[in-house]
């Protein structure tokens, strides 16, 4: 089975007047950082919007909100798009004849953020496959592809 989710588009939920703070970097390597975002507490409207601009391996500056990678922000479709940390699956293993489980989460407790339930989605490629995305609270449109 080969899941692919390649990313996970986030909503950002507060609806704040756009106004970038002085002395504040507007952008972090490629991302546009726009207000309510900012990088550091003093540039962001909200610790829930601080986004800090680390060095990745490579050299390149990356944004990102504690250990999720923001690839783009766009106020004016009140998202933005953080890379999925993990992939779940569920994998029957013949040689064993078990189900290796993996679940990936993404804990956006005490953040100004949900998971788009009309923006994502999810691919499953494969035989007898079925893919689905659920939440501790509401299930997020199942979907089963039979390939
Ligand atoms: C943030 O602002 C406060 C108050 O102006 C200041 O004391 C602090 O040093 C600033 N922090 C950073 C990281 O600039
Ligand atoms: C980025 O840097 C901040 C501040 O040093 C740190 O708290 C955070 O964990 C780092 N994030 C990643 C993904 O390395
Ligand atoms: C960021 O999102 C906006 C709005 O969807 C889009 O116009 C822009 O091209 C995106 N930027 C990148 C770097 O993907
Ligand atoms: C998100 O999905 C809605 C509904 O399909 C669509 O109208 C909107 O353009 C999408 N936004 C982005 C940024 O892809």
């Amino acid at each position: 089975m080969f899941l692919c989710l390649a990313a996970i588009w986030v909503l950002a939920s507060a609806d704040v007047s756009a106004g970038q703070r002085l002395d504040c970097p507007a952008k972090c390597g490629d991302v546009d950082i726009q207000f309510p975002f900012g990088i550091g507490d003093n540039c962001s409207f909200h610790t829930g919007f601080t986004l800090s601009c680390n060095s990745t391996e490579g050299g390149a500056m990356k944004p990102y909100k504690s250990t999720l990678e923001v690839t783009n922000i766009s106020l004016a479709d009140g998202m933005a798009w953080v890379k999925a940390p993990t992939i779940s699956s569920q994998c029957y293993v013949p040689s064993t004849r078990t189900v290796e489980v993996s679940n990936g989460w993404l804990n956006l407790k005490h953040t100004p953020f949900w998971i788009s339930e009309v923006n994502n989605t999810i691919i499953v490629i494969g035989c007898n496959t079925l893919a689905y995305m659920t939440s501790f609270s509401v299930s997020i449109s199942p979907i089963s592809f039979m390939y």
